[in-house]
């Protein structure tokens, strides 16, 4: 590591634990902590992931920082200063934020997500810039830290956000990741591969959210990894189901039965349809068995042929016709 990011490094470090004792120490911060713990967030969660509270104040990082020597070039070019338009001087990037750190794969904080405390301030989450030492497309929330866990258990959990990692992370489930609302990428993938070849993806359970999987989900397969999809109710997150059912609940129903990729697949295409009108139903079944006819396991095919063929009071015999039809003609 050249010494210019070493200090951005240090500046992290010392920067992240000023804001943790902030948060945890001192009436400027009971606020955000009330925030947090009425979020149902545990003391041992605010430790161990360091979250931290930036005060309302213009100036405290650049102050701070510059007691402990670093110059404000350095502190611009880590993000965590921004330079006035008109006048002299800096000001601070994170105000009267919640900061959650966020690490490298070797443990060093290298940036931060700050969360807004009330609704009317945007955005809701505010990042760090991409700098010499944060890239967000290669950066998995919380890799660090599950990376024996997901050695261990054999599979990687992938969530949309922080809260959801945390969450997870209180309710025993510590083999969590998460991409920070960006897609997934080429480079979060080799990371994960590092570790395991299976991944659960448990997204947010709203459109959105559901896309996002599907995308991650096609990326993930192409790499040759196993897939799985955990859902959750319609609307709900991981963070809030575990909040509404608690760990137990999410552990058995949700991370226990994650559905297969092929699984996944057949809901994900019958989202936007209408399976009772009966030209939206034949669309469906169509478009199921093309996707059962890619399929490279013939156990598998017969299972999901199966399905449909009960699921829609259909002859097993004429699927099967069509499925080898659409199989022949690709090959
Ligand atoms: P909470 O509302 O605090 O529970 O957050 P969440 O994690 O449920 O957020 P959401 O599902 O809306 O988004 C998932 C992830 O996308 C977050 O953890 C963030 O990393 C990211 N994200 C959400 N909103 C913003 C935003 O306004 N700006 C940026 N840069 N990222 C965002
Ligand atoms: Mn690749
Ligand atoms: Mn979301
Ligand atoms: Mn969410
Ligand atoms: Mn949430």
């Amino acid at each position: 590591v050249p010494p210019h990011e070493q200090r951005m490094l240090k500046a992290h470090e010392l920067l992240g634990k000023f804001y943790h004792h902030l948060l945890m120490n001192t009436n400027e911060g009971a606020g955000a902590l009330d925030y947090v713990t009425s979020r149902g967030m545990a003391v041992e969660s605010i430790r161990k992931f360091q979250i931290g509270y930036s005060l309302p104040e213009w100036d405290i990082a650049v102050k701070y920082l510059k007691q402990h020597g670093f110059s404000e070039g350095e502190m611009e070019q880590a993000g965590l200063i921004i330079k006035r338009e008109n006048g002299e001087g800096y000001f601070d990037r994170f105000r009267n934020r919640l900061m959650f750190p966020l690490t490298d794969m070797k443990g060093n904080i290298v940036a931060f997500s700050a969360r807004s405390l009330s609704e009317d301030d945007h955005p809701k989450y505010l990042n760090t810039p991409e700098t010499p030492i944060f890239n967000k497309s290669s950066l998995l929330y919380n890799y660090y830290a599950a990376r024996s866990e997901v050695r261990k258990q054999g599979f990687a959990l992938l969530f949309e956000g922080f809260a959801d990692v945390i969450s997870a992370d209180h309710a025993g489930v510590k083999n969590g990741t998460a991409v920070m609302g960006t897609s997934l990428t080429d480079k979060h993938i080799h990371l994960l591969r590092r570790l395991t070849d299976s991944v659960t993806i448990c997204f947010d359970s709203d459109h959105a959210g559901i896309e996002a999987a599907y995308r991650a989900g096609l990326l993930l397969i192409q790499h040759g990894m196993e897939t799985k999809v955990a859902m959750l109710p319609q609307g709900l997150d991981p963070d809030d189901y575990i909040q509404k059912y608690g760990a137990e609940k999410f552990r058995s129903d949700v991370v226990g039965n994650a559905l297969a990729w092929t699984a996944f697949k057949l809901q994900y295409l019958r989202l936007d349809k209408n399976l009772q009108n009966e030209g939206e139903r034949l669309k469906y079944i169509e478009e199921v068995m093309k996707e059962l006819s890619t399929l490279g396991n013939p156990v598998e095919r017969d299972l999901y042929t199966r399905q449909v063929a009960e699921e829609f009071s259909l002859s097993l015999e004429v699927l099967q016709d069509q499925l080898e039809k659409l199989v022949a003609s690709q090959r």
